[in-house]
Protein backbone atom coordinates (compact mmCIF):
# COMPACT_ATOMS: atom_id res chain seq x y z
CA UNK A 1 0.00 0.00 0.00
CA UNK A 2 1.32 3.52 -0.66
CA UNK A 3 2.32 5.69 2.05
CA UNK A 4 1.50 9.49 1.26
CA UNK A 5 2.39 11.88 3.24
CA UNK A 6 0.77 15.91 3.35
CA UNK A 7 3.17 18.29 4.28
CA UNK A 8 2.93 20.99 6.19
CA UNK A 9 3.69 24.68 4.49
CA UNK A 10 6.82 26.17 6.01
CA UNK A 11 7.38 29.61 3.64
CA UNK A 12 6.34 32.69 5.14
CA UNK A 13 2.78 33.56 4.43
CA UNK A 14 2.48 30.30 2.63
CA UNK A 15 -1.03 29.14 3.75
CA UNK A 16 -2.19 26.59 1.47
CA UNK A 17 -2.63 22.86 2.18
CA UNK A 18 -1.76 19.86 -0.83
CA UNK A 19 -4.44 17.94 0.34
CA UNK A 20 -8.33 18.69 1.97
CA UNK A 21 -10.68 16.28 3.68
CA UNK A 22 -12.64 15.91 0.11
CA UNK A 23 -9.36 14.85 -1.53
CA UNK A 24 -7.97 12.70 1.53
CA UNK A 25 -11.29 10.85 1.20
CA UNK A 26 -10.71 9.81 -1.93
CA UNK A 27 -7.46 8.88 -1.75
CA UNK A 28 -8.27 7.05 1.07
CA UNK A 29 -10.98 4.70 -1.08
CA UNK A 30 -8.24 4.71 -3.52
CA UNK A 31 -6.48 2.23 -0.99
CA UNK A 32 -3.56 4.82 -0.14
CA UNK A 33 -2.40 5.61 3.60
CA UNK A 34 -2.36 8.98 4.03
CA UNK A 35 -0.68 10.66 6.69
CA UNK A 36 -1.22 14.03 7.08
CA UNK A 37 1.56 16.81 9.52
CA UNK A 38 0.05 18.11 12.14
CA UNK A 39 -1.32 21.72 11.56
CA UNK A 40 -1.53 20.93 8.08
CA UNK A 41 -4.62 22.49 7.04
CA UNK A 42 -4.77 24.96 9.70
CA UNK A 43 -4.22 28.03 7.86
CA UNK A 44 -7.13 26.51 4.95
CA UNK A 45 -9.61 26.11 7.52
CA UNK A 46 -9.44 22.36 7.78
CA UNK A 47 -8.64 21.07 11.28
CA UNK A 48 -5.96 17.97 12.64
CA UNK A 49 -9.77 16.24 13.12
CA UNK A 50 -11.15 17.01 9.39
CA UNK A 51 -8.09 15.05 8.26
CA UNK A 52 -8.73 11.80 10.87
CA UNK A 53 -12.33 11.60 10.26
CA UNK A 54 -11.64 10.78 6.44
CA UNK A 55 -9.34 8.24 7.23
CA UNK A 56 -6.05 9.78 7.28
CA UNK A 57 -3.64 9.60 10.13
CA UNK A 58 -1.25 12.41 11.59
CA UNK A 59 2.45 12.46 11.72
CA UNK A 60 5.27 14.56 12.47
CA UNK A 61 7.44 16.34 10.44
CA UNK A 62 9.44 13.11 10.97
CA UNK A 63 7.18 10.95 9.16
CA UNK A 64 7.94 11.82 5.66
CA UNK A 65 11.19 10.19 5.71
CA UNK A 66 8.78 7.20 5.52
CA UNK A 67 6.61 8.53 2.39
CA UNK A 68 6.21 6.70 -0.91
CA UNK A 69 4.66 10.09 -1.99
CA UNK A 70 4.91 13.37 -0.39
CA UNK A 71 2.61 16.07 -1.80
CA UNK A 72 3.35 20.11 -0.95
CA UNK A 73 2.25 23.49 -2.28
CA UNK A 74 5.53 25.22 -2.04
CA UNK A 75 9.33 23.86 -2.89
CA UNK A 76 10.78 22.18 0.10
CA UNK A 77 12.99 23.81 2.29
CA UNK A 78 16.62 21.69 1.84
CA UNK A 79 16.17 19.89 5.00
CA UNK A 80 12.67 18.60 3.64
CA UNK A 81 14.38 17.68 0.53
CA UNK A 82 17.38 15.85 1.87
CA UNK A 83 14.98 13.79 4.41
CA UNK A 84 12.72 12.41 1.84
CA UNK A 85 13.43 8.36 1.09
CA UNK A 86 15.31 7.63 -1.98
CA UNK A 87 13.31 6.47 -4.98
CA UNK A 88 9.93 8.45 -3.41
CA UNK A 89 7.87 10.94 -5.39
CA UNK A 90 7.64 15.02 -4.17
CA UNK A 91 4.22 16.38 -5.70
CA UNK A 92 4.74 20.41 -5.19
CA UNK A 93 6.24 23.42 -7.36
CA UNK A 94 9.47 23.39 -7.15
CA UNK A 95 11.01 27.04 -8.62
CA UNK A 96 14.48 25.83 -9.82
CA UNK A 97 14.82 29.66 -11.37
CA UNK A 98 14.24 30.73 -7.55
CA UNK A 99 15.54 27.74 -5.55
CA UNK A 100 18.04 25.55 -7.68
CA UNK A 101 19.96 24.35 -4.82
CA UNK A 102 16.74 22.89 -3.70
CA UNK A 103 16.39 20.81 -7.02
CA UNK A 104 20.19 19.70 -6.95
CA UNK A 105 19.36 18.66 -3.50
CA UNK A 106 16.38 16.65 -4.70
CA UNK A 107 18.33 14.71 -7.12
CA UNK A 108 21.19 14.23 -4.69
CA UNK A 109 18.38 12.40 -2.40
CA UNK A 110 17.29 10.52 -5.31
CA UNK A 111 13.48 11.84 -5.04
CA UNK A 112 11.74 11.86 -7.93
CA UNK A 113 10.19 15.64 -7.96
CA UNK A 114 7.27 16.28 -10.23
CA UNK A 115 7.06 19.99 -10.43
CA UNK A 116 3.66 21.63 -10.73
CA UNK A 117 4.72 24.49 -12.79
CA UNK A 118 5.93 22.01 -15.52
CA UNK A 119 2.53 20.19 -16.10
CA UNK A 120 2.58 20.34 -19.84
CA UNK A 121 -0.40 22.20 -20.67
CA UNK A 122 -2.00 19.82 -22.65
CA UNK A 123 -5.93 18.69 -22.81
CA UNK A 124 -5.51 15.57 -21.04
CA UNK A 125 -3.60 17.22 -18.41
CA UNK A 126 -5.72 20.35 -17.50
CA UNK A 127 -7.29 18.88 -14.19
CA UNK A 128 -3.71 18.91 -13.17
CA UNK A 129 -3.18 22.36 -14.36
CA UNK A 130 -1.94 24.26 -11.36
CA UNK A 131 -0.45 27.12 -12.59
CA UNK A 132 -4.09 27.49 -14.10
CA UNK A 133 -6.05 26.89 -11.14
CA UNK A 134 -3.94 29.50 -9.19
CA UNK A 135 -3.39 31.93 -11.66
CA UNK A 136 -7.39 32.09 -12.32
CA UNK A 137 -7.75 33.30 -8.53
CA UNK A 138 -4.90 35.74 -8.83
CA UNK A 139 -6.53 37.44 -11.32
CA UNK A 140 -9.44 37.55 -10.11
CA UNK A 141 -8.82 38.43 -6.86
CA UNK A 142 -6.05 41.46 -8.27
CA UNK A 143 -8.93 43.14 -9.79
CA UNK A 144 -10.64 43.22 -6.51
CA UNK A 145 -7.63 44.30 -4.33
CA UNK A 146 -7.06 47.47 -7.18
CA UNK A 147 -10.61 48.08 -6.92
CA UNK A 148 -10.62 48.28 -3.09
CA UNK A 149 -7.83 50.62 -2.97
CA UNK A 150 -8.51 52.99 -5.80
CA UNK A 151 -10.38 55.96 -4.82
CA UNK A 152 -12.84 55.67 -7.42
CA UNK A 153 -15.99 53.64 -8.50
CA UNK A 154 -14.83 50.98 -11.37
CA UNK A 155 -18.44 51.21 -13.59
CA UNK A 156 -20.33 54.29 -15.20
CA UNK A 157 -22.59 56.24 -13.17
CA UNK A 158 -25.05 58.78 -13.79
CA UNK A 159 -26.30 59.73 -10.62
CA UNK A 160 -28.24 63.27 -9.54
CA UNK A 161 -25.19 64.27 -8.46
CA UNK A 162 -23.47 63.85 -11.74
CA UNK A 163 -21.98 61.72 -13.77
CA UNK A 164 -19.16 59.63 -12.75
CA UNK A 165 -16.55 58.36 -16.04
CA UNK A 166 -15.59 54.48 -15.29
CA UNK A 167 -12.08 53.32 -14.30
CA UNK A 168 -9.61 52.03 -17.14
CA UNK A 169 -7.62 49.74 -16.34
CA UNK A 170 -4.39 48.52 -17.95
CA UNK A 171 -3.80 44.72 -18.04
CA UNK A 172 -0.44 43.69 -19.17
CA UNK A 173 -0.17 40.00 -20.25
CA UNK A 174 -3.33 38.15 -21.16
CA UNK A 175 -2.58 34.55 -20.01
CA UNK A 176 -4.59 32.64 -17.52
CA UNK A 177 -4.20 35.30 -14.49
CA UNK A 178 -4.35 38.58 -16.91
CA UNK A 179 -7.94 36.94 -19.11
CA UNK A 180 -9.81 36.22 -15.29
CA UNK A 181 -8.46 40.32 -14.65
CA UNK A 182 -9.69 41.11 -17.79
CA UNK A 183 -13.45 39.19 -17.09
CA UNK A 184 -13.52 40.71 -13.72
CA UNK A 185 -12.83 43.99 -14.39
CA UNK A 186 -14.97 44.55 -17.25
CA UNK A 187 -17.85 42.62 -14.78
CA UNK A 188 -16.85 45.78 -12.68
CA UNK A 189 -17.58 48.19 -15.83
CA UNK A 190 -14.55 49.20 -15.89
CA UNK A 191 -12.53 50.18 -19.78
CA UNK A 192 -9.78 47.53 -19.94
CA UNK A 193 -6.89 48.30 -22.14
CA UNK A 194 -4.53 44.99 -22.93
CA UNK A 195 -1.11 44.05 -24.19
CA UNK A 196 0.38 40.29 -24.81
CA UNK A 197 2.89 39.71 -27.03
CA UNK A 198 0.91 36.16 -28.16
CA UNK A 199 -0.99 36.83 -31.18
CA UNK A 200 -3.54 34.18 -30.20
CA UNK A 201 -4.21 36.35 -26.92
CA UNK A 202 -5.56 38.87 -29.44
CA UNK A 203 -8.78 37.28 -30.17
CA UNK A 204 -8.93 36.11 -26.66
CA UNK A 205 -9.05 39.85 -25.32
CA UNK A 206 -11.29 41.06 -28.04
CA UNK A 207 -13.80 38.18 -27.07
CA UNK A 208 -13.80 39.29 -23.54
CA UNK A 209 -14.74 42.98 -24.83
CA UNK A 210 -11.97 44.81 -24.14
CA UNK A 211 -9.02 46.47 -26.58
CA UNK A 212 -5.65 45.38 -27.34
CA UNK A 213 -2.42 47.71 -27.51
CA UNK A 214 -0.41 46.99 -30.15
CA UNK A 215 3.50 47.64 -30.23
CA UNK A 216 4.16 48.64 -33.71
CA UNK A 217 5.63 46.20 -36.58
CA UNK A 218 5.70 43.29 -33.75
CA UNK A 219 5.25 39.80 -34.71
CA UNK A 220 4.05 36.90 -32.40
CA UNK A 221 6.10 36.25 -29.93
CA UNK A 222 4.68 33.14 -29.13
CA UNK A 223 7.16 30.11 -28.54
CA UNK A 224 6.92 26.39 -29.64
CA UNK A 225 5.16 25.63 -26.39
CA UNK A 226 2.71 27.97 -26.34
CA UNK A 227 4.17 30.76 -24.18
CA UNK A 228 5.84 34.16 -24.74
CA UNK A 229 9.38 34.52 -26.25
CA UNK A 230 11.53 36.29 -23.81
CA UNK A 231 12.04 39.25 -25.64
CA UNK A 232 15.30 41.49 -25.60
CA UNK A 233 16.02 45.16 -24.58
CA UNK A 234 15.09 46.77 -27.67
CA UNK A 235 11.84 45.29 -28.14
CA UNK A 236 10.94 46.07 -24.27
CA UNK A 237 11.65 49.85 -25.35
CA UNK A 238 9.50 49.92 -28.01
CA UNK A 239 6.49 48.08 -25.54
CA UNK A 240 7.04 50.65 -22.75
CA UNK A 241 6.56 53.07 -25.53
CA UNK A 242 3.64 51.87 -27.33
CA UNK A 243 2.36 51.32 -23.43
CA UNK A 244 3.32 54.99 -21.93
CA UNK A 245 0.10 56.70 -23.33
CA UNK A 246 -2.70 53.84 -21.69
CA UNK A 247 -0.68 53.56 -18.56
CA UNK A 248 -0.39 57.25 -17.99
CA UNK A 249 -4.08 57.14 -18.02
CA UNK A 250 -4.89 54.05 -16.17
CA UNK A 251 -6.53 54.12 -13.08
CA UNK A 252 -5.11 50.80 -12.48
CA UNK A 253 -3.00 48.54 -13.76
CA UNK A 254 -3.40 44.48 -13.38
CA UNK A 255 1.03 43.28 -13.98
CA UNK A 256 0.78 39.61 -15.07
CA UNK A 257 2.95 39.02 -17.99
CA UNK A 258 5.33 36.41 -17.22
CA UNK A 259 7.58 34.37 -19.29
CA UNK A 260 8.06 30.34 -17.56
CA UNK A 261 11.22 29.97 -15.23
CA UNK A 262 12.88 33.37 -16.54
CA UNK A 263 12.84 36.95 -14.97
CA UNK A 264 9.36 38.72 -15.43
CA UNK A 265 9.90 41.47 -18.21
CA UNK A 266 9.62 45.30 -17.31
CA UNK A 267 6.74 46.71 -18.82
CA UNK A 268 6.35 49.98 -15.89
CA UNK A 269 9.22 52.57 -15.76
CA UNK A 270 9.06 54.71 -12.66
CA UNK A 271 8.21 57.77 -14.89
CA UNK A 272 5.01 55.77 -16.18
CA UNK A 273 4.17 55.97 -12.35
CA UNK A 274 4.31 59.17 -11.67
CA UNK A 275 2.48 60.22 -14.97
CA UNK A 276 -0.79 58.39 -13.53
CA UNK A 277 -3.77 59.89 -11.96
CA UNK A 278 -2.88 60.31 -8.20
CA UNK A 279 -4.90 57.72 -6.32
CA UNK A 280 -4.07 55.00 -8.88
CA UNK A 281 -3.15 51.49 -8.32
CA UNK A 282 -0.79 48.68 -9.84
CA UNK A 283 -0.94 45.09 -8.68
CA UNK A 284 2.50 43.24 -9.86
CA UNK A 285 1.24 39.37 -9.68
CA UNK A 286 4.94 39.14 -11.47
CA UNK A 287 6.44 40.51 -7.96
CA UNK A 288 7.94 36.87 -7.10
CA UNK A 289 10.12 36.91 -10.51
CA UNK A 290 11.07 40.47 -10.36
CA UNK A 291 7.73 42.29 -11.59
CA UNK A 292 6.25 43.75 -14.48
CA UNK A 293 6.99 47.17 -12.86
CA UNK A 294 10.24 48.57 -11.74
CA UNK A 295 9.10 49.74 -8.51
CA UNK A 296 7.70 46.90 -7.17
CA UNK A 297 8.56 45.48 -4.05
CA UNK A 298 7.83 41.79 -3.76
CA UNK A 299 7.84 42.24 0.00
CA UNK A 300 5.66 45.52 0.75
CA UNK A 301 3.13 47.76 -0.63
CA UNK A 302 5.37 50.95 -2.28
CA UNK A 303 3.27 54.45 -3.13
CA UNK A 304 5.07 56.55 -5.50
CA UNK A 305 4.21 59.65 -6.90
CA UNK A 306 0.75 59.52 -5.21
CA UNK A 307 0.14 55.84 -6.99
CA UNK A 308 0.07 52.29 -4.63
CA UNK A 309 2.25 49.29 -6.05
CA UNK A 310 1.04 46.18 -4.52
CA UNK A 311 2.82 42.65 -5.12
CA UNK A 312 0.51 39.89 -5.70
CA UNK A 313 2.49 36.78 -5.65
CA UNK A 314 0.67 35.60 -2.56
CA UNK A 315 -2.85 35.83 -3.97
CA UNK A 316 -4.08 32.86 -3.76
CA UNK A 317 -2.40 32.26 -0.21
CA UNK A 318 -4.82 34.72 0.71
CA UNK A 319 -7.98 32.80 -0.22
CA UNK A 320 -6.37 29.50 1.00
CA UNK A 321 -9.35 27.53 1.44
CA UNK A 322 -10.89 28.26 -2.10
CA UNK A 323 -7.02 27.95 -3.66
CA UNK A 324 -5.83 24.83 -1.21
CA UNK A 325 -9.23 22.98 -2.38
CA UNK A 326 -8.64 24.05 -6.68
CA UNK A 327 -4.78 22.87 -5.80
CA UNK A 328 -5.88 19.52 -4.08
CA UNK A 329 -7.65 18.33 -6.78
CA UNK A 330 -5.13 19.28 -9.13
CA UNK A 331 -2.69 16.93 -6.95
CA UNK A 332 -4.88 14.43 -6.70
CA UNK A 333 -5.39 14.40 -10.36
CA UNK A 334 -2.01 13.91 -10.62
CA UNK A 335 -1.55 10.74 -8.38
CA UNK A 336 -4.26 9.24 -10.37
CA UNK A 337 -0.85 9.23 -13.03
CA UNK A 338 1.69 8.42 -10.52
CA UNK A 339 -0.38 5.37 -8.36
CA UNK A 340 -1.62 2.36 -9.69
CA UNK A 341 -5.13 0.41 -9.06
CA UNK A 342 -2.97 -2.26 -7.22
CA UNK A 343 -1.82 0.91 -4.81
CA UNK A 344 2.01 0.53 -6.38
CA UNK A 345 3.87 3.87 -6.82
CA UNK A 346 5.33 4.09 -10.36
CA UNK A 347 6.79 7.42 -12.49
CA UNK A 348 6.13 6.18 -16.01
CA UNK A 349 8.18 7.83 -18.17
CA UNK A 350 6.50 7.03 -21.01
CA UNK A 351 3.66 8.86 -19.97
CA UNK A 352 3.94 12.78 -21.55
CA UNK A 353 2.12 14.02 -18.80
CA UNK A 354 4.56 12.71 -16.13
CA UNK A 355 7.41 12.80 -18.05
CA UNK A 356 6.86 16.54 -18.80
CA UNK A 357 6.74 17.46 -15.24
CA UNK A 358 9.58 14.81 -13.88
CA UNK A 359 12.54 17.54 -12.39
CA UNK A 360 14.83 14.84 -11.24
CA UNK A 361 14.71 11.25 -10.92
CA UNK A 362 17.14 8.40 -10.22
CA UNK A 363 19.83 10.69 -8.78
CA UNK A 364 19.80 13.30 -11.66
CA UNK A 365 17.86 16.66 -12.88
CA UNK A 366 16.36 14.62 -15.90
CA UNK A 367 14.44 18.21 -17.46
CA UNK A 368 16.79 19.59 -19.55
CA UNK A 369 15.72 23.59 -19.03
CA UNK A 370 15.99 22.80 -15.21
CA UNK A 371 19.12 21.36 -16.29
CA UNK A 372 20.38 24.30 -17.30
CA UNK A 373 19.02 26.77 -15.16
CA UNK A 374 20.29 24.60 -11.75
CA UNK A 375 23.86 24.58 -13.66
CA UNK A 376 23.67 28.58 -14.92
CA UNK A 377 22.35 30.02 -11.13
CA UNK A 378 25.31 27.04 -9.49
CA UNK A 379 23.14 24.91 -7.73
CA UNK A 380 25.55 22.87 -5.96
P1 LIG B 1 2.38 33.04 -18.13
O1 LIG B 1 1.98 33.14 -16.71
O2 LIG B 1 3.68 32.42 -18.48
O3 LIG B 1 2.38 34.52 -18.76
C1 LIG B 1 1.29 35.38 -18.62
C2 LIG B 1 1.11 36.15 -19.88
O4 LIG B 1 2.16 37.12 -20.03
C3 LIG B 1 1.11 35.33 -21.17
O5 LIG B 1 -0.09 35.53 -21.86
C4 LIG B 1 2.30 35.88 -21.92
O6 LIG B 1 2.11 35.85 -23.33
C5 LIG B 1 2.36 37.29 -21.39
N1 LIG B 1 3.62 38.01 -21.64
C6 LIG B 1 4.89 37.56 -21.60
N2 LIG B 1 5.76 38.56 -21.93
C7 LIG B 1 4.99 39.67 -22.17
C8 LIG B 1 5.28 41.01 -22.56
N3 LIG B 1 6.53 41.42 -22.79
N4 LIG B 1 4.25 41.85 -22.69
C9 LIG B 1 2.97 41.46 -22.49
N5 LIG B 1 2.64 40.21 -22.14
C10 LIG B 1 3.63 39.32 -21.99
O7 LIG B 1 1.26 32.34 -19.01
P2 LIG B 1 0.01 31.45 -18.60
O8 LIG B 1 -1.06 32.33 -18.09
O9 LIG B 1 0.49 30.38 -17.70
O10 LIG B 1 -0.47 30.85 -20.00
C11 LIG B 1 0.39 30.83 -21.11
C12 LIG B 1 -0.14 30.02 -22.25
O11 LIG B 1 -0.57 28.73 -21.88
C13 LIG B 1 -1.29 30.67 -22.94
O12 LIG B 1 -1.07 30.50 -24.32
C14 LIG B 1 -2.47 29.86 -22.53
O13 LIG B 1 -3.52 29.93 -23.45
C15 LIG B 1 -1.84 28.50 -22.48
N6 LIG B 1 -2.61 27.59 -21.65
C16 LIG B 1 -3.02 26.39 -22.17
C17 LIG B 1 -3.78 25.50 -21.43
C18 LIG B 1 -4.22 24.21 -22.01
O14 LIG B 1 -4.60 23.34 -21.29
N7 LIG B 1 -4.18 24.03 -23.29
C19 LIG B 1 -4.13 25.81 -20.06
C20 LIG B 1 -3.64 27.07 -19.59
C21 LIG B 1 -2.90 27.90 -20.37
Amino acid sequence: MARLFVAREEADGEYRVAATPETVERLVDKGIEVVVARGAGEHAGWSDEAYTAVGATLGDDGALGDADIVVAVAPPSLEVASAMRRGAVLISFLAPHRQPQVTAALATAGVSALAMELVPRISRAQSIDALSSQANLSGYRAVIVAAYHLDKYFPLFMTAAGTIRPATIVVLGAGVAGLQAVATAKRLGAIVKVSDIREAAKAEVASLGASFIDVPDAEDLTDAGGYAKEVGEDFLTRQRAALTDAISSAHAVIATAQIPLRPAPRLVTAEMIAAMPAGAVLVDLAAADGGNCELTDPARIVESDGVTIIPGQDFPSAMPRESSALYARNITSFLDLIVGEDGSVAVNRDDEVVDGALATHDGQIVHDRVRTLVEERGGD
